[in-house]
């Protein structure tokens, strides 16, 4: 019986381990399904999804001040950091400080089942738009 035992532990020791890093790519939906015009906000996944009439981009909501997580807000259509006031335009730039650079854009892609996907791990270059 203890031979049973020890061989079931050592096959569980044999046994790869296989650490799955937490995925960076969320899936936003299905692109007919997001209007034109539209600014999601994705407050879990630090990101904001645009879609205007020449395509689709998404940005970072982290702050480029000091790392808060930004918001859109809808009256003022921009988008603001709580902590200490820095203000984005929608397509990222700082229209008040202190943050020093623009909110980073990432890079999107079609999924195998037709969804657009964000990557908020690879950024790209600002005003890179996606046609989806
Ligand atoms: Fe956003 Fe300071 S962290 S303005």
């Amino acid at each position: 019986m203890a031979s049973i035992g020890a061989a079931a532990v050592t096959t569980e020791f044999l046994r790869p381990r296989v650490l799955f890093e937490p995925a960076t790519a969320f899936a936003v939906g299905p692109p007919d399904a997001i209007e034109v015009g539209a600014v999601l906000d994705f407050p879990d996944h630090h990101a904001f999804v645009l879609r205007m009439a020449d395509g689709f981009r998404a940005m970072s909501s982290v702050c480029t001040h000091l790392g808060c997580i930004t918001r859109y807000q809808p009256d003022a259509h921009l988008i603001a950091c709580p902590c200490h006031g820095s203000r984005f335009a929608l397509d990222g730039e700082v229209v008040a400080g202190p943050a020093p650079r623009p909110l980073h854009w990432l890079e999107m892609f079609l999924s195998d089942k037709g969804l657009v996907m964000v990557d908020t791990a690879v950024e790209v270059p600002l005003g890179t738009v996606y046609k989806l």
